[in-house]
């Protein structure tokens, strides 16, 4: 099977993870490695990745998380905080970011430009740069989990979590960073239950 496919199929929401088991810690590299490699729209790159393996942090983080078990039970737990502050067209992160790109100030004008026209034209108008910023963070989010699961390493994603709670839990300077997404990651206690998908017919279209 392809390998791709065959970490796709292994992972599943991971509710129980045995609590003595650890992730080595080179392959919680790799898996972050996943997370950094991550592409974002324009590349910008606004989030930060909280990694915790302490158990005194993920204790303290899980009330606000529906008391959910696996926050305490995982070996590690990722947040995935964002910067929403750095979407704004006139931060000027804008232009760090393109100059990135070795292009000549010129073509870098041109990028920011067309970065505030399509931000004031299209996202603004339909969300806010917390959601915006937050949609990148959930490709990393994937990528953390299919990079874990080709480790043969189970995961949950949590959205279940009050926002604010948590980030007082956790300490976040919130004039900066806000939490977009949350991934556990451990080991399976016990089989998953069998996969609920409705089949490519009803939601793949070839045209
Ligand atoms: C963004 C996101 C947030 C989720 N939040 C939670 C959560 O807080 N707690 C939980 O147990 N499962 C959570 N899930 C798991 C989903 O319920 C699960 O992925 C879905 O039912 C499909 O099952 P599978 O992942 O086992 O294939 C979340 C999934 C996603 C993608």
């Amino acid at each position: 099977m392809n390998p791709v496919i065959k970490a796709l199929n292994f992972r599943h929401a991971c509710k129980a993870f045995d609590p003595d088991r650890k992730i080595a810690r080179n392959q919680i590299q790799t898996i972050m490695e996943a997370a950094r490699l991550s592409p974002s729209s324009f590349g910008l790159e606004a989030w930060r990745f909280l990694v915790i393996s302490s158990e005194d942090v993920k204790r303290k983080l899980r009330p606000a998380c529906w008391n959910q078990p696996q926050i305490t039970d995982a070996s590690h737990v990722i947040v995935v905080l964002c910067r929403p502050d750095l979407a704004d067209p006139a931060d000027p992160y804008i232009r760090k970011n393109f100059q990135r790109r070795d292009l000549t100030e010129e073509a870098v004008q041109i990028y920011v430009d067309k970065y505030k026209n399509h931000m004031e034209t299209e996202v603004f108008p339909r969300m806010s740069a917390y959601a915006w910023c937050s949609k990148q963070c959930y490709i990393a989010l994937a990528n953390i989990m299919t990079a874990a699961a080709a480790q043969g390493i189970d995961s949950c994603p949590i959205e279940g979590f009050e926002k604010d709670p948590a980030e007082k839990a956790l300490g976040i300077d919130t004039d900066t960073y806000e939490i977009s997404v949350i991934a556990t990651l451990g080991f399976r206690l016990k089989d998953p239950p069998k996969k609920n998908r409705w089949p490519a017919s009803q939601t793949i279209e070839y045209i």
